[in-house]
């Protein structure tokens, strides 16, 4: 069992990743003061029918449980699910000494963790993620749903009480969900680790097939460098936005095809291809940005912008991003691999870059 602790603000919560994870729920919650006497159980309907029973029995151990379970699919962090949930959590009877649970992945995550930080101004939560993605959003606090104009444009910090971690869950997980999550894995690398990145480079099959020692230690080593960011800025006032790496063209992609047309692994592969590409050209960075274009190809990431978008709407939604600061788009650089840096761009110069790039890609 491995445990990561996360430092967030005054709070500091434990990310407990191994088989036996949920074992050790009644004690971690004991231990950080959470003994609810409701627990309100949230998930999708894929997860509800692969896990919904075995979780539910286990968090009946702590106490009566009520379950919610929302569409699979990213459509589900939506206005409607968020009420549906609160008016349910009210139905059930649910005060502020209840708990919810966030049993999926970063989409019910997500959801779950907004539902919790506004009902009633805020009850426990804790996160049982069950995709690699959520390696990554269940850890650090940022909750949300979407809107039509944005993506995560409606949300709040909010920290979960631990997070259980138990990999066994993604022996189901479908291979293109597996790659999204893997194209978070390679974010965190590559923003913070050249030697993480070498080890992921290294072997094909680690990244498209990979085993359970090399799944532990993605889940791990992503954990750990996520945890370390959140740990000096909660709040996005400085080295968090780092983690946006490949994420303003990214979601800029999802927002402007639909959500739940393309993962947001495969979006943020895209948007991540871009911002190598703009590094080398802005800064001089030696990227090899060719280089990284042929593995994800290999991977299976979309290598290219989806034709069908122009630059110029995709413009419009990076304009909207919450990353937009006084007209400009900042950008998640990187000077070398592990050394991001913060580039602000005019809409006009970025949607000229963006076309030039995406002519690149055709050639
Ligand atoms: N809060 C954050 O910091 C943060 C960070 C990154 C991404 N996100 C958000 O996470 C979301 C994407 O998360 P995701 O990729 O986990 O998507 P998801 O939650 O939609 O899960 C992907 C699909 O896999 C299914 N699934 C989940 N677990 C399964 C399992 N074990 N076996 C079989 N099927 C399973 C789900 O039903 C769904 O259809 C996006 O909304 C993104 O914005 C949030």
């Amino acid at each position: 069992m491995e445990s990561v602790m996360v430092a967030a603000g005054e709070l500091s919560y434990p990310v407990l990743i191994g088989n036996q994870a949920l074992e050790l729920l009644d004690k971690v919650l004991a231990d950080g003061g959470t003994v609810p006497e409701k627990i309100l159980l949230i998930t999708d309907d894929t997860v509800h029918r692969l896990y919904g029973k075995q979780v539910k029995e286990r968090l009946e151990k702590i106490s009566p449980v009520a379950m919610f379970a929302v569409q699979s699919g990213e459509e589900a962090k939506s206005f409607e699910q968020y009420y549906a949930i609160l008016t349910y959590a009210l139905e059930k009877g649910l005060d502020r000494k209840s708990m919810i649970a966030a049993l999926g992945g970063g989409v019910v995550g997500d959801l779950a963790g907004f539902a919790a930080a506004t009902f009633m101004r805020g009850i426990p939560f804790i996160q049982i993620p069950t995709t690699l993605l959520a390696h990554d959003s269940a850890v650090g606090g940022k909750t949300a749903i979407n809107h039509p104009k944005g993506k995560n444009m409606i949300g709040a910090f909010y920290q979960p009480k631990a997070v259980f971690f138990d990999p066994q869950f993604l022996e189901s997980l479908p291979a293109e969900e597996m790659r999204s999550g893997m194209a978070e894995v390679i974010k965190h690398a590559m923003i913070a680790d050249a030697s993480f990145l070498s080890w992921l480079q290294k072997d094909l099959s680690a990244v498209v097939n990979p085993n359970a020692d090399q799944l532990a230690t993605m889940i791990k080593e992503g954990i750990k460098i996520k945890a370390g960011i959140v740990s000096q800025d909660e709040k996005e006032t400085g080295v968090r936005a780092y983690l946006n790496f490949g994420h303003t063209l990214g979601h800029a992609i999802e927002a402007a095809l639909g959500y739940g047309r393309i993962t947001h692994g495969d979006a943020v592969a895209a948007g991540m291809l871009f911002a190598s590409w703009l590094s080398e050209k802005e800064l001089n960075a030696d990227l090899s940005a060719g280089e990284l274009k042929d593995w994800f190809k290999e991977i299976g990431f979309p290598v290219a912008v989806p034709e069908e978008l122009s630059s110029e709407e995709l413009m419009n939604f990076m304009l909207s991003d919450k990353k937009t600061a006084s007209g400009k788009v900042n950008m998640v650089l990187l000077k070398e691999i592990g050394t991001p840096v913060i580039h602000s761009y005019l809409p006009e110069r970025l949607q000229d870059l963006l076309e030039e790039f995406r002519k690149e890609e055709i050639v």
